[in-house]
């Protein structure tokens, strides 16, 4: 299972990030060690909150921000990449083809944090675009265009025009864009973009709240021209919230009544929260036949999942960390004892029951 878990590479943007921290004079981290230790507490805390059925969380609290990156960024964007890479056709293709023919393909994360899911679409849709780019370009190579034929390189002369891949991200807390940005430089920078030959825009930042009720008029510049909307993991605090959830629900029609012919919406969620089932339900509900693509209430399920068994435990979840090592795994990680604690290595999320909801407007 290894070559194909990337969780190495997700701990080491957070390993970055965090020695960038104690690296700054403006902060009181001392070393590695005490930003860690600083942490547990609100991490605690946090592991508490999601415990219950309705989460609400103040991510405006530093601590409670840097407690997320360390525990749940490097899972769920290896959940990401997984889900991303299995449900490739439905998901990642469509992105893919669109830079190789020298067209901008734009998605926006919602309620997207510091982004986890952006890292794990940045380095999916990378590896697919050089993938699919060397064989292109071999396969001319070996069979090359008759005379007055154009070869790929004119068709999309890639260095002048350049495709481009534009994240937006919108959340109700501001605070997380900063955190973000380091994240999604850090994760450039290790992608040797170089090799690209195409152009990545993170181009906006917005705070949005998926619970307003004049949610189209308000915010409907913004969005009206993506090509995928991006949800992970923030259906408790907005679709199964007591509070908002009925206007949220109102306001996923109301996007997928605004958005283009051909775009998608993805909702990869916790299977853990009935209310979360049930709304995401209610909303597969008002969807005209044809358009889910995957229902969040079916297994994962597809090709890599069949190749790779051991990437689905027995009771369909999915297993996002092998047995190799990876970065801050001597660190600790309060356990679900109160007061004790342990290894990352031995406590790191390594099961997580999740679902994925893709929906395609044709
Ligand atoms: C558990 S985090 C998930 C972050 C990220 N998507 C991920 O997968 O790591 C939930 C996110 O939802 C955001 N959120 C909560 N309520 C929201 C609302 N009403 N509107 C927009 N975002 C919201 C939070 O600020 C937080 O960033």
């Amino acid at each position: 299972m290894s070559y194909l878990n990337n969780h190495a590479y997700y701990y080491g943007i957070i390993k970055e990030y965090f020695d960038s921290l104690v690296n700054d004079p403006r902060t009181d981290f001392k070393s590695l060690n005490s930003l860690v230790a600083k942490i547990q507490e609100a991490l605690w805390n946090l592991k508490m909150s999601y415990a219950g059925q309705q989460v609400t969380v103040n991510y405006s609290d530093p601590m409670t921000r840097l407690a997320y990156l360390y525990y749940y960024v490097p899972a769920y964007a290896m959940m990401t990449d997984l889900l991303w890479r299995n449900y490739k056709t439905t998901i990642r293709s469509k992105a893919t083809e669109a830079l190789l023919s020298n067209k901008p393909y734009k998605i926006g994360f919602f309620g997207a944090g510091p982004g986890s899911e952006a890292l794990a679409a940045l380095s999916s849709i990378q590896s697919d675009f050089l993938f699919r780019k060397k064989r292109r370009e071999r396969a001319e190579k070996h069979f090359p265009k008759r005379k007055g034929g154009v070869s790929s390189s004119e068709l999309f002369p890639l260095k002048e025009i350049g495709p481009s891949l534009e994240f937006r991200f919108f959340d109700n807390e501001k605070l997380w864009e900063k955190n973000r940005k380091e994240l999604v430089d850090i994760a450039k920078r290790l992608s040797n973009s170089q090799e690209n030959s195409f152009i990545f825009l993170p181009t906006l930042n917005a705070e949005i709240d998926l619970g307003l009720s004049n949610f189209r008029t308000t915010y409907k510049d913004l969005f009206d021209d993506l090509d995928m909307f991006h949800f992970q993991y923030c259906m408790n605090e907005t679709l199964a919230s007591s509070e908002i959830g009925l206007i949220t629900l109102k306001n996923l029609q109301t996007i997928f009544t605004m958005m283009k012919h051909g775009s998608r919406i993805v909702i990869i969620d916790n299977r853990d929260y009935k209310k979360v089932e049930e709304r995401i339900a209610l909303f597969e509900n008002t969807l005209p036949e044809g358009s889910i693509k995957h229902s969040f209430s079916e297994p994962l399920r597809g090709e890599l999942f069949e190749e790779e068994s051991d990437l689905l435990d027995k009771d369909g979840r999915l297993v996002v960390r092998g047995k190799d090592d990876f970065p801050l795994q001597e660190y600790r990680v309060p356990t679900n004892e109160p007061g004790k604690s342990a290894k990352l290595k031995r406590f790191a999320k390594s099961y997580i029951n999740c679902g994925i909801l893709i929906v395609e407007k044709e």
